[in-house]
């Protein structure tokens, strides 16, 4: 396999405690899996917008120019990535995609009102949504006859029907991975559209798809679909820039842009000017290097493949669909009388990971681990975890 001479393969922990990033600098001397960042040098177009910006001294509040230069930029690479037709005016930059789920929840539904979310979840998800006062309801995925983790659209229609106004829709999914079909968007939908409620789309993974998968805009499945949603996309995942705090809002709704058009430009100076500008270079100009990133995440999937069939009896492993997150069932592991597995693994091997129960109940005895990274990183993450593997069943 070519990727056996990556560039990536030389990255080591020392450059990467270094470069000082959070994951790396969080549990000083250990092996990090717990937070979405790339190990990854930086996309050399996005580098040198940012380089640009520095000497420009393009820090001041964001010019509308530069926003409008991102919101046609991002039009374009949503035509051109997944055919979605949306037009420059329906986008709007933010300061991130939690900062959108915010606003659709102070603009879009009651005050106090329940929110649905699928389990597990993207650990803030549960804990956002409760700070701005909604009550969260979990409704835990359940699996198909082949295994597949589905969303129990049986009973987010009860909740729907009844209080819940909300279901956060991930896609693709974090922790669990899944690209979600055409069927299954389909599905959704229609239980939305007859409770009358809304749909948040949260699609930054989006461009993280692999093999036969394709990324399939909740919005474009049905005007319905498109009348009911707001979706929140960003670069900050695939080029791997969240601390540069630029996401976009797609508002496909006419009721949710007069709500949202009073909203518009605060929320829009929360972008910062720097990541719209990296932001836009990205969309724009950072698709080879988008290539072979997804190329070496899938080697590292192989990896992943065949050390989970070998080692991890039990893990339940599923191949990443989208996204760089692999979602494991640990109860495998026995942690002796810690607190968590992630505490026992932390202790024991010097690996952290995401506790699943951050996730929702339905996540307890799950780890979630971040697998863009170094590909003899992974491998020494996996073998420090192999021993404690116990399962045989
Ligand atoms: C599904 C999902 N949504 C949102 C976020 C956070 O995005 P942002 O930093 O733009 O708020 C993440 C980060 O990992 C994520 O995985």
């Amino acid at each position: 396999m070519s990727a056996a001479t990556h560039p990536f393969d030389q990255i080591t922990p020392e450059w990467l405690e270094g470069r000082g990033s959070m994951k790396w600098t969080r549990f000083p001397g250990t092996l990090p899996g717990f937070v979405a960042e790339m190990d990854f040098p930086l996309a050399p177009p996005v580098k040198k917008a940012l380089q640009t910006s520095v000497d420009s001294e393009q820090f001041g509040y964001l010019p509308q120019p530069v926003a409008n230069k991102m919101k046609q930029t991002t039009s374009d690479y949503l035509a051109r990535t997944h055919g979605w037709s949306v037009e420059p005016s329906q986008i709007h930059p933010t300061g991130d995609v939690l900062q959108a789920y915010e606003i659709a929840l102070r603009k879009l539904v009651t005050p106090g009102s329940p929110v649905v979310i699928p389990t597990p979840a993207y650990m803030p998800f549960l804990t956002l949504t409760t700070m701005v006062d909604h009550p969260v309801i979990e409704v835990p995925m359940v699996a198909d006859d082949s295994g597949r983790p589905q969303m129990d659209l049986e009973a987010i229609a009860t909740h729907l029907e009844g209080e819940a106004e909300m279901v956060v829709l991930c896609n693709p999914h974090n922790p669990l991975g899944l690209v979600y079909t055409d069927a299954e968007l389909r599905a959704l939908s229609e239980v939305v559209e007859k409770a009358g409620a809304v749909v948040f789309s949260d699609e930054i993974h989006a461009p993280l798809v692999f093999g036969t998968h394709r990324h399939i805009p909740y919005a474009t499945v049905s005007e319905h679909a498109a009348e009911h949603s707001i979706t929140a996309i960003s670069a900050s995942k695939a080029w791997n820039l969240p601390g540069l705090k630029c996401a976009q809002l797609v508002v496909t709704s006419s009721r949710h842009k007069e709500l949202l058009d009073p909203v518009a430009f605060i929320v829009s100076q929360s972008a910062a000017t720097p990541g719209v500008l990296a932001t836009t270079a990205a969309y724009r100009d950072g698709g080879a290097w988008l290539d072979d990133v997804r190329e070496y995440l899938s080697g590292n999937f192989d990896l992943l493949d065949q050390f989970t069939a070998d080692h991890f009896p039990g893990s339940g492993y599923r191949r990443p669909e989208g996204t760089y997150i692999v979602w494991l069932d640990a109860r495998g592991i026995d942690i002796q009388g810690a607190e968590s597995p992630t505490e026992f693994l932390r202790e024991h091997t010097g690996v952290s990971l995401t506790d699943g129960a951050r996730c929702g109940e339905a996540g307890k005895g799950h780890l979630r681990l971040i697998a863009a990274t170094p590909r003899p990183i992974l491998q020494e993450i996996l073998e420090r975890i192999a021993p404690y593997w116990q399962r045989t069943n």
